[in-house]
């Protein structure tokens, strides 16, 4: 089941920050982010089993208010490759779309096989930039768009 996170909640804020926390290290999100993304952006989790299985989350862009970055995805590393990020992506964008999104722009790491194979060949996203030390020393990534009018 998919749903949208509207209330700050510990055990929640705990949880996402641990999935977080396990796929980024220092790069991940902690309560400090997230509150602000529950409270003034979009945060979708995947819940499984009464777990939280899953989280993406989504930021508006203030200079194009058509546009909502997606800040990040993450899914429990024992519960990889049964399709979740798909569903969670899928859904989330239909209520994006429904709230009149028209685009969603993120940043991927170049060598991040499995998100771009997820993010272009499963769901139609396109290469549109690339930003040299985005995150740091080193820390290149590619700019991601998808058009949800055509998903
Ligand atoms: C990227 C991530 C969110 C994918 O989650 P997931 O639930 O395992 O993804 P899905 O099961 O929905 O798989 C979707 C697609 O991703 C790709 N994929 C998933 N696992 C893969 C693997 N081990 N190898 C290659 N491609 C893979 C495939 O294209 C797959 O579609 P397919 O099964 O029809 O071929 C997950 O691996 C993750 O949390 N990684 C760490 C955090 C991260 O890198 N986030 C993205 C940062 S931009």
């Amino acid at each position: 089941m998919i749903e949208q996170i509207q209330d700050i909640e510990l055990t929640t804020l705990n949880r996402l920050a641990l999935l977080d926390n396990a796929a980024f290290g220092i790069g991940g999100l902690n309560a400090w982010h997230l509150a602000p993304l529950i409270r003034h952006g979009r945060v979708f989790v995947f819940w499984q089993d009464s777990e939280i299985a899953g989280s993406v989350q989504y930021m508006l862009d203030w200079d194009h208010p058509d546009t909502a970055y997606m800040v990040g995805i993450t899914v429990d590393q024992r519960r990889r490759g049964q399709g979740i990020a798909s569903k969670l992506l899928r859904e989330s964008f239909h209520s994006l779309r429904q709230q009149n999104l028209r685009l969603i722009e993120l940043t991927v790491a170049p060598d991040n096989v499995v998100a771009l194979r997820l993010y272009e060949t499963k769901l139609g996203f396109s290469r549109t930039g690339y930003r040299e030390n985005e995150y740091g020393a080193g820390e290149h990534r590619l700019v991601l768009t998808l058009n949800l009018s055509r998903h």
